[in-house]
């Protein structure tokens, strides 16, 4: 039926602030919370894990003061376990961890949840989900990397689509209809509904939020109403 949303989902859509104007980094996260934004995502990269070096807890302190919004943290870091208690410390709600690397999950996960934040996994585009089924029950949310992280603004892997669907797919056949699918890299007005209709409900999106050469608040509606197949409805005169 046109109109009508295949994913039964709540779409939310969670801009990463690594494409953001640091100089004016409290700015753009209020816009962003003006915008209708879900969650702050914030990009954690060490030089090692990926080649870029980025944010550390500093930052993420700085924006939990600026911010009432849920942060998300996605860590693209080697030893992440040393670093759970600093970043929960610092503000975080969820932790993510990558799978690459990590092979004492259940470890890593419940030491997320014991200090009080919710656990994520995240997969790069080339790791298989036959490697995921026996973790899935454990994590509350799943992020697909739609491109090899490290940098912001990066191609779309377009066999990723399938990706989502077959994740989603397995997610109902373990009984767990609450998990999110979240997306990363690439995520822009063009993807975004063919991501929703495969099962994704979490859009992370960097430069198709902060360097779309138009305002932040704007950039979001327009990705929302790509991502749902609803009009653009700029949220912020909804308070006016
Ligand atoms: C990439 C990061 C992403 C990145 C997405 O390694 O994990 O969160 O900021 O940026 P865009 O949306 O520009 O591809
Ligand atoms: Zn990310």
């Amino acid at each position: 039926m046109p109109g009508m949303d295949s994913n039964p989902y709540r779409v939310k859509i969670a801009p990463s602030i690594l494409s953001a104007d640091f100089a004016r980094l409290g700015e753009q996260v209020a816009a962003a919370e003006r915008g209708g934004a879900d969650a702050i995502h914030v990009d954690v990269m060490d030089g090692r894990f990926v080649p870029n070096i980025t944010i550390g807890p500093l930052v993420v302190e700085a924006v939990r003061r600026v911010t009432a919004l849920p942060l998300h943290v996605h860590l693209m870091i080697e030893e992440p376990a040393r670093y759970v208690q600093d970043f929960i410390g610092a503000g975080a709600d969820m932790l993510v961890v990558h799978l690459e690397g990590n092979w004492t999950l259940h470890r890593l996960i419940e030491s997320i949840r014991e200090a009080g934040a919710r656990p994520g996994l995240a997969l790069n585009p080339s790791t298989s989900l036959s490697l995921v089924d026996e973790i899935l029950p454990y994590v509350d949310l799943v992020l697909v990397m739609t491109v090899d992280p490290g940098f912001g603004g990066q191609k779309f892997i377009p066999t990723m689509y399938d990706k989502v669907r077959r994740l989603r797919q397995m997610a109902l056949s373990l009984g767990l209809a609450e998990l999110d699918v979240e997306v990363d890299g690439g995520v822009n007005a063009t993807t975004a509904r063919s991501l929703t209709e495969a099962g994704a409900n979490v859009l992370v999106a960097g430069a198709a939020v902060f360097a779309a050469g138009r305002p932040v608040e704007e950039a979001i509606a327009t990705l929302r109403a790509a991502a749902t197949g609803l009009p653009a409805v700029d949220s912020t005169r909804d308070s006016d």
